[in-house]
């Protein structure tokens, strides 16, 4: 988050207009992923998705690979956690390094207990949503939250259209976060890319997941600076952003 601390008026102000930009590595060359995260140097945060192949038909890495991948960049990291049981293994994530922590409220058991133990880590707790999966019944946990995220594919692999029908949601969302003043972020993931991101942020998102459209890209860190360049003058103009 860039902010002006001298200037408590312009700190909001670039609060509201900053979008973050978090290249999914799963679109990475696994066998390379020192080198992948050096690649989007610049990014706000590095996307680390984690499947289990149960909560998800996929399967990718776990705790040792995030705890190396920690000591191999200075980058925070952002863990997407994809699997059953998340009350169980999510406080290990923060142990291994991440310096966020999204579980899914389908799989969570006890959110709220979850989401308080990851901040009492010290990380930043997130929750996401499926797309199946309403806001309205959350509006009570958002300010146990540092982060929601809504899924805009369903959840298991990259490179997959982004729907659209998630959109009034998104909206939804902010209109939540506004009515409560909270400060929560609202990330976007799955089929984020330069000709979806501007509909996302007019639409309230301000944390942007993008895997295959930065890695897919022939310079990953000037497709990191593009879509972040897009969102923010897309943000600039919204009328959630305006109001403020
Ligand atoms: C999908 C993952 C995403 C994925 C996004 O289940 O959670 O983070 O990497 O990839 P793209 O941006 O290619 O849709
Ligand atoms: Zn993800």
């Amino acid at each position: 988050m860039r902010t002006d601390a001298a200037n408590p008026r312009r700190a909001w102000q670039a609060w509201v207009m900053a979008a973050q930009i978090n290249p999914s590595i799963l679109s990475a060359d696994f066998a390379r992923l020192a080198d992948e995260a050096k690649a989007v140097e610049g990014a706000d945060w590095l996307h680390v998705d984690v499947m289990d192949n149960h909560f998800v038909p996929n399967l990718t890495l776990g705790v040792p690979v995030v705890e190396s991948l920690a000591r191999a960049t200075d980058t925070p990291l952002d863990c997407h956690l994809m699997i059953e049981a998340p009350d169980r293994w999510a406080p290990q994530y923060v142990e291994a390094g991440a310096s966020s922590v999204t579980f899914h409220v389908e799989a969570a058991a006890a959110p709220v207990r979850l989401a308080r133990e990851i901040r009492a880590k010290g990380a930043r707790a997130s929750m996401a949503l499926n797309p199946a999966t309403p806001i309205e019944p959350y509006e009570d946990l958002l300010p146990e939250l540092d982060m929601l995220l809504i899924m805009t594919v369903e959840p298991g692999f990259g490179g997959q259209a982004f729907l659209d029908i998630m959109l009034p949601k998104i909206r939804r969302t902010r209109e939540l976060i506004s009515k409560h003043g909270l400060q929560l972020w609202l990330q976007v993931d799955g089929g984020v890319s330069a000709s979806t991101i501007e509909r996302c942020a007019d639409a309230g998102a301000d944390v942007f997941v993008a895997g295959s459209a930065v890695y897919g890209a022939e310079d990953p860190a000037e497709a990191v600076r593009a879509l972040r360049a897009q969102a923010e003058a897309t943000t600039a103009r919204a009328s959630w952003a305006c109001a403020h």
